[in-house]
């Protein structure tokens, strides 16, 4: 199985004929992204939550593509209202298969707005976007391999509640801080999670994210036993 970074939150994860895009933001919505969503072909999209740099390119890959999109169930509603033809809609504990394996949401400790699309209004507003419920992290299996990708969050002990009902292979982890957890909890996450590999994401991509890769790999690998892999976006590590 292989995980391509695309950036800020968002994967590819390929096995065989699927490639499931977990938040897909891309360029130029995304700045860090290294390719446009005319230059990715999923077979299966996943979002943790509603936020314009998780979901901007979600409704126009779903509609060109006939991608499913995997989503909690108001977001999945909100989706199915702007053409997605197919859309699964599970709540926090619930599990999707699909025939490379399956995605179960769990929890994730954050706020949940949609925009309205409309030019000027800022997405994140719950006045001129929607507060729609709850965020997610996700579990994902596929090709054996386990990912835990937290979505945003701030650390939260039942981290180690997830790893416990699904040992965690690689475990995609927020460290830019200011709407997640920075460098200092996500080291810790990583002690609760027990990963073998460990991916930063949401870091870099804005002024507010900036967060140094190198110094949570360094303070991870002297406390736990899990290895972090920091990628540039675009690139791609084997598990
Ligand atoms: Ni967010
Ligand atoms: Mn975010």
């Amino acid at each position: 199985m292989e995980i391509r970074w695309l950036g800020h939150s968002c994967f590819e994860l390929s096995e065989g004929d699927a490639r499931v895009i977990i938040d897909p933001f891309l360029k130029p919505n995304s700045p860090t992204a290294p390719v446009t969503a005319d230059e990715v072909d999923p077979t299966h999209i996943l979002l943790s939550h509603g936020h314009a740099d998780h979901l901007a390119d979600a409704v126009g890959l779903a509609t060109r593509t006939g991608a499913p999109c995997v989503a909690i169930v108001e977001l999945a509603k909100w989706l199915d209202a702007r053409g997605v033809a197919q859309t699964h809609d599970p709540n926090l504990g619930g599990v999707v298969e699909f025939d490379w394996g399956w995605v179960k949401l769990v929890q994730a400790f954050h706020t949940n707005t949609t925009p309205s699309g409309e030019e000027g209004h800022e997405p994140f507003s719950a006045e001129t976007g929607t507060s729609i419920g709850v965020p997610a992290g996700l579990v994902v299996e596929i090709g054996g391999v386990t990912v835990y990708h937290a979505g945003d969050t701030c650390l939260f002990g039942d981290m180690k509640l997830i790893a416990e009902r699904t040992p965690i292979d690689v475990a995609c982890l927020p460290i830019g801080g200011h709407y997640t957890m920075g460098v200092d909890d996500a080291a810790y996450a990583c002690g609760l999670i027990g990963a073998e590999t460990v991916l930063p994401m949401h870091y870099d991509t804005f002024p507010a994210i900036e967060a140094d890769a190198e110094d949570f790999k360094r303070r991870v690998e002297s406390s736990t036993s899990s290895r972090v892999v920091v990628l540039k976006p675009g690139g791609v590590h084997a598990a």
